[in-house]
């Protein structure tokens, strides 16, 4: 397998931005090529999608939601990631197909069978090699956030049950972190994870 695909996942303000640059600072030192990408965006359409579906919120149906995203997935998917990986490259994702999971299908009700049929066929079937759940209560001021219809309490402990299921799945590929932890200490445990990979790799993720 070529490349070395990371991702990291959790709620809004845990803290998944923050150690994605860290981990990308780190690793710019390390390896010749680092990519970094956000789900939605990441390409000129999926930053057109990206600004209406956080706009609208839960808006729009819950799966006219996920195909938007799959749509915007897709497009990162064959212009971005999938060349970077075929040229060796780190991608660092700041979310992936795991928030289908767990927001649309355990968090909205779309079918289970569909999320995860429509990301295989958006991803080519590239899995992440390692994904990053930060785990917790979003930081500061969640006003905002909460007040949007549909985001309750009970919504955010679906999704979370989501992250739990997937990452009960694949163990192998998955850790979880306390989020509420010291951003540099989060980031020593990345830190330790990533370097094993690309030991395992021969040192270059190719
Ligand atoms: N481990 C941490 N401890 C305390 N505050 C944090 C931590 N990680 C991030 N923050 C702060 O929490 C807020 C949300 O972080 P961010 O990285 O943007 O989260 P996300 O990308 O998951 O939405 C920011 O203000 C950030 O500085
Ligand atoms: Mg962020």
């Amino acid at each position: 397998m070529s490349g070395l695909l990371i991702t990291w996942e959790g709620l809004d303000r845990v803290g998944k931005t923050t150690q994605l640059r860290l981990v990308a600072d780190w690793l710019r030192g390390e390896v010749r090529e680092v990519v970094t990408v956000r789900e939605p965006g990441g390409t000129p359409f999926g930053e057109k999608l990206r600004e209406v579906l956080l706009r609208e919120a839960d808006a729009v149906s819950s799966l006219a939601e996920f195909l938007a995203f799959a749509a915007a997935r897709a497009e990162l998917m064959e212009t971005v990631v999938l060349p970077a990986l075929a040229r060796h490259a780190v991608v660092l994702m700041d979310r992936f197909i795991d928030s289908s999971v767990a927001y649309q299908a355990f968090g909205r009700g779309v079918e289970l069978d569909v999320v995860q049929t429509v990301n295989r066929a958006a991803t080519r079937g590239r899995m992440p090699d390692l994904t990053i759940w930060l785990k917790g209560e979003p930081f500061g001021d969640s006003e905002g956030v909460d007040r949007v219809e549909g985001r309750t309490p009970a919504y955010f402990r679906r999704v979370e049950a989501g992250y739990r299921w997937l990452s009960e799945q694949e163990p192998e590929r998955w850790v979880v972190l306390d989020a509420r932890q010291d951003p540099a200490v989060i980031f020593e445990a990345e830190r330790a994870r990533i370097r094993q990979i690309l030991i395992q790799k021969g040192g270059d993720p190719r």
